[in-house]
């Protein structure tokens, strides 16, 4: 299984193959002619324009609710302004079921990771409508935040709701399931602390479900798959979906003690 690194280089950006035979190298490092490693990235930097709504919402919310990226352990308690549990969300596209769940979850912090620059903005916005004060946002590589802002045991929850599936079997290798990073993440959840996915893409739900089994920090809270938890709303994309006949399925993990 391939592991997601963290090198900086998207996947897109790493040199074509050569034909060329290469000198053979230590282990671990790059061929000879290679000057990066090939990193594989668990997204693409989407085209996507800012609304000015967006906009408007980076300009007044960004410098209270967006943090930089800085690789050192985070201080949440000095982040959030509150010593709350602390739930970690990869991946939260325009924000709606972030900004739900938040809502809902006034008790905990949501520490929340997107890359698309759009996604920022609508989260920000929605931020502002409702006057949410529990979320922060760092607009970067989760990945690297895991590696380098998230000492073992700080998390209470971890949340990957609709991950890009990478339907093509030459791109599976990019899915963020997969056996390296549900380690990690385990890792950095206390005991009793909960990993949620959730998908609509069968093939995916299975290696949810197969990589999260195999883990040995983590259980089942369910025997297989898990009913919808109550907090995660039906997104609009989600209900899209249901009415085109497509299931979904939800899996919740506890860490072990
Ligand atoms: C298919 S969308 C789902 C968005 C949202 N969770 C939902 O349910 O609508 C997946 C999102 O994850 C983001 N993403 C993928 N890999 C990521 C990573 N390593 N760090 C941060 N965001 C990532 C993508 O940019 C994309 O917006």
């Amino acid at each position: 299984m391939t592991e997601l690194t963290t090198a900086s280089a998207p996947a897109s950006a790493a040199p074509a193959a050569s034909t060329a035979p290469t000198a053979p190298t230590a282990q671990g490092s790059a061929p000879a002619g290679v000057t990066h490693p090939k990193t594989i990235k668990s997204f693409v930097r989407r085209a996507g324009r800012t609304t000015t709504g967006q906009a408007k919402a980076f300009e007044d919310f960004g410098p209270r609710f967006v943090l930089p990226y800085t690789p050192a352990p985070l201080d949440a308690t000095a982040a959030f302004g509150r010593s709350a549990p602390l739930v970690l969300e990869i991946g939260f596209g325009m924000g709606e079921a972030t900004a739900h769940i938040a809502r809902v979850r006034p008790d905990d912090n949501f520490l929340c990771c997107e890359v698309h620059e759009p996604g920022v903005g609508a989260l920000l916005k929605r931020i502002g409508e409702q006057g949410l004060t529990n979320i922060r946002i760092l607009q970067h590589d989760a990945v690297e935040v895991i590696d380098h802002m998230l000492p073992p045991g700080v998390l209470d929850g971890v949340h990957i709701f609709f991950p890009d599936p990478w339907h093509k079997k030459k791109h599976n290798k990019r899915r963020l399931i997969q056996p390296p990073l549900v380690a990690k993440l385990a890792a950095r959840l206390k005991p009793g602390g909960y990993l949620h996915c959730a998908t609509d893409w069968q093939p995916y739900a299975e290696q949810m479900l197969q990589v999260l089994s195999a883990e040995p920090l983590l259980q089942n809270t369910a025997d297989g798959f898990t009913p919808q938890p109550d907090y995660r709303p039906l997104t609009k994309f989600e209900n899209r979906g249901l009415r085109l006949g497509h299931g979904v399925w939800d899996v919740v993990f506890v860490r072990r003690n």
